[in-house]
C-alpha cells in the first residue's frame, strides 16, 4: 500500500468502513468489549429515591430555586441523559420567541456527545442555546469518550471548564500522575459549579481563591454573586452542588493515596485471566475485598464506621434544616413588619453563608464516607450562623413589635410545596405533555432509557 492510499485510509476518506465516531459508546465495544462490558452494567443500579419527600425542608431552603420541583438520589451513569430530561429542574421548551429556556449547560456532565458539540459550535455558544434545543444530538450516555482520548485507553479531560479549573489549583492535567489523572476524570462532573450570566451561562467552578467552601463563597461574595433571591427570606442565595472532588482531595483517604478510582473502579481479572478496570462506578462498599482490603481488615467494621459517619451528618442536617426554615421565615415576619434593608442586611447575609456551608455538606453524595469530619465542621458553622442570624431577626421584630410568626407545615413535599405557593400541577402537566409529544417519538433513546418518574 502506498503511504499515500495508508494516509486516505487512516482519515478514513476512501469510506470503505465508517470512520468509529468517539462520542458512540457502542462503536468502542469491539476494541475493548470488556470495559465495555462492565460500563454497560451502571445499568443495573436504577433505584432513585425523592430526597424532597424524604425532606420536606428542602422545599423551604430551596424555594424560589428548580431543586425545590424536583431532587432525587443518584443512580447509575447509563440513566444520565434520561433523567436530566425528565427532571422538573430542566423545564420545557420557551413558549415564544422572548421567552428563554434552561441553558444548555444544563447537559454538560451528562454525556460524550456534549464535548463533541461543544467543539464543533464553541463552548459559550454551546451554553446559549436551551437545553432542549439540543436534545435530539444527545444519544450517548456518560461513557469512553468522557474519559479517554479517542478510540484509545489514554486519560483526557474533554470539558474545557474543568480544564481550566484543575489549572487555577494547581492541578493541570498534563502534569498529574496517572492516578490523580484517572481522579480527575470523575472531577469534570463531581465538583460544585454555577452558570456565568455573562458568558451565557457557561459551567464555571469556582476555585480562584481555592475549593473549599469558605474559599468558594469568598469569590461569590467578592462578585456579588447569587443564583436566585430567595422569596420568602429575599435572601440572595448560592447553590452547592456535589463537590465530591473537592472534599476526597482533602481527605484522609487522598492522603493515603486513595483515588476515586481506587475504591469505585477497582482492578479485576476476568476468566482468561486479564486484568481490567471494573467499569460500574457504583457503590464502593461492594468492592470490600478488592478496593478496601488492602487497608482495612474488616467489611463489617467499615459498614458500621460509614453507617455511625451517616447517622451523625443526618442528626446534625435535620437540625440546621430546621433553624433555616425558621431563619426564611422569621425574617419574611420582618420584611411582612416593613424592615428596611438596613436592619436586614446583616440576619439575611448570615441566611446566605449558613446555607451555604449546609448545602456544600449535604450535596455532597457520599460525603459520609469521602470525608464526614469536612460535613460534620461546615455543619457546625452552619449552625452557629444560623442561630446568630435569628438572634439578630429577634431584635428586629422586637423594634417593629413582631409578636408572632408563622411557620410552613412541612408534613410532606406536597405540603412544603404548596406553603411555599408553587404550582406543581401546572409543571407536572407541562413536562409530561412534553416527553409524550416531543421527547418519546423524536428524541435518542437514551432520553426514554429506565423510563424514570
Ligand atoms: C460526564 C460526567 C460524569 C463523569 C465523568 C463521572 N460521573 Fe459519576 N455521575 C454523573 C451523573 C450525572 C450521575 C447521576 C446519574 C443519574 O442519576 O441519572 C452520576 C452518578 C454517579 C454515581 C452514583 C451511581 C449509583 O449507582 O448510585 C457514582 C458512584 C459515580 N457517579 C461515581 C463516579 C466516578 C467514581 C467517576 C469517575 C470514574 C464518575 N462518576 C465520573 C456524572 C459523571
Ligand atoms: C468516568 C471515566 C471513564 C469512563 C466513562 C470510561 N473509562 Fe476506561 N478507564 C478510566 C480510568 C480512570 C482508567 C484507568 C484505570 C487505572 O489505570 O487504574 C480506565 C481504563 C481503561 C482501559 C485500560 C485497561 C483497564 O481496564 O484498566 C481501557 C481499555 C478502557 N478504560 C476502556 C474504556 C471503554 C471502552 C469505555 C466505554 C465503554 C470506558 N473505558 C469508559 C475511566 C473511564
Ligand atoms: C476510600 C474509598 C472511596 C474513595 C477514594 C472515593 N469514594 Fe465515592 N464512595 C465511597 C463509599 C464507601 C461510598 C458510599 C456508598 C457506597 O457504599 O458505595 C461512596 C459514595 C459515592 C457517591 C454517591 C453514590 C450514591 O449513590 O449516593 C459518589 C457520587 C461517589 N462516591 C463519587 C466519588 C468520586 C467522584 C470520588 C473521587 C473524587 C470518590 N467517590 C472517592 C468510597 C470512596
Ligand atoms: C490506600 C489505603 C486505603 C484504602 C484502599 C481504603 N482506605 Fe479507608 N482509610 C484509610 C486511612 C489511612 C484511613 C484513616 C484512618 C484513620 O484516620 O484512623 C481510612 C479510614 C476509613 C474510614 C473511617 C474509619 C472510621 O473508623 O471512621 C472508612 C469508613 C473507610 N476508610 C472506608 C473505606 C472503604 C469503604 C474503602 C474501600 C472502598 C477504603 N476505605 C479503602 C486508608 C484506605
Amino acid at each position: 500500500m502506498t503511504r499515500h492510499l495508508a494516509l486516505l485510509l487512516s482519515l478514513g476518506l476512501l469510506g470503505c468502513s465508517p470512520q468509529p465516531q468517539p462520542a458512540d459508546n457502542a462503536s468502542w465495544q469491539e476494541d475493548y468489549p470488556v470495559q465495555y462490558d462492565s460500563w454497560l452494567t451502571t445499568e443495573e443500579t436504577t433505584r432513585q429515591a425523592d430526597e424532597l419527600e424524604r425532606r420536606p425542608a428542602m422545599v423551604v431552603l430551596w424555594a424560589g430555586s428548580g431543586f425545590a420541583k424536583d431532587y432525587n438520589t443518584p443512580r447509575g451513569h447509563r440513566f444520565s441523559i434520561a433523567d436530566v430530561t425528565h427532571t422538573l429542574r430542566t423545564g420545557v421548551p420557551a413558549k415564544g420567541p422572548d421567552e428563554k429556556g434552561y441553558s444548555a449547560s444544563c447537559w454538560t456532565c451528562k454525556s460524550p456527545d456534549v464535548p463533541r458539540v461543544m467543539a464543533e459550535m464553541g463552548e459559550e455558544n454551546f451554553a446559549a442555546t436551551d437545553f432542549t434545543d439540543q436534545g435530539l444530538q444527545m444519544a450517548n450516555s456518560i461513557g469512553c469518550a468522557d474519559c479517554h482520548e479517542s478510540g484509545s485507553d489514554a486519560l483526557h479531560l474533554p470539558r474545557p471548564h474543568a480544564k481550566n479549573a484543575m489549572e487555577k489549583v494547581n492541578l493541570a492535567f498534563e502534569k498529574q500522575s496517572p492516578a490523580m489523572q484517572g481522579a480527575q476524570t470523575c472531577g469534570q462532573c463531581h465538583v460544585t459549579y454555577y452558570f456565568q450570566p455573562e458568558a451565557h451561562n457557561k459551567v464555571n467552578i469556582p476555585w480562584i481563591f481555592g475549593s473549599t467552601a469558605d474559599e468558594i463563597e469568598r469569590y461569590y461574595d467578592t462578585r456579588r454573586f447569587y443564583e436566585w433571591l430567595h422569596p420568602i427570606s429575599r435572601t440572595p442565595m448560592l447553590k452547592a452542588r456535589h463537590p465530591e472532588f473537592e472534599t476526597w482531595s482533602r481527605s484522609a483517604h487522598a492522603e493515603a493515596g486513595a483515588t476515586c478510582i481506587d475504591c469505585h473502579m477497582p482492578k479485576r481479572t476476568n476468566e482468561d485471566g486479564r486484568h481490567y478496570s471494573d467499569h460500574n462506578v457504583g457503590h464502593a462498599l461492594e468492592n470490600f475485598d478488592l478496593a478496601c482490603a488492602g487497608c482495612h481488615e474488616s467489611k463489617g467494621a467499615l459498614s458500621a464506621a460509614l453507617a455511625k459517619n451517616k447517622a451523625d451528618i443526618d442528626a446534625a442536617r435535620t437540625e440546621v434544616e430546621d433553624l433555616l426554615v425558621k431563619a426564611h421565615y422569621e425574617a419574611k415576619a420582618a420584611w411582612d413588619a416593613g424592615a428596611e434593608w438596613a436592619m436586614m442586611d446583616s440576619p439575611i447575609l448570615d441566611i446566605r453563608h449558613a446555607q451555604w456551608r449546609w448545602d456544600f455538606a449535604v450535596a455532597s453524595h457520599g460525603i459520609h464516607a469521602h470525608n464526614p469530619d469536612e460535613a460534620l465542621a461546615l455543619l457546625a458553622v452552619a449552625r452557629r450562623q444560623v442561630n446568630m442570624a435569628r438572634a439578630k431577626l429577634e431584635l428586629v421584630h422586637e423594634q417593629l413589635n413582631v409578636t408572632e410568626v408563622v411557620y410552613p407545615d412541612l408534613s410532606s413535599k406536597a405540603a412544603a410545596q404548596a406553603a411555599v405557593n408553587m404550582d406543581m400541577a401546572t409543571f407536572n402537566a407541562e413536562k409530561d405533555a412534553f416527553i409524550e409529544q416531543v421527547v418519546a417519538p423524536n428524541w435518542p433513546a437514551a432520553a426514554m432509557r429506565g423510563a424514570p418518574h
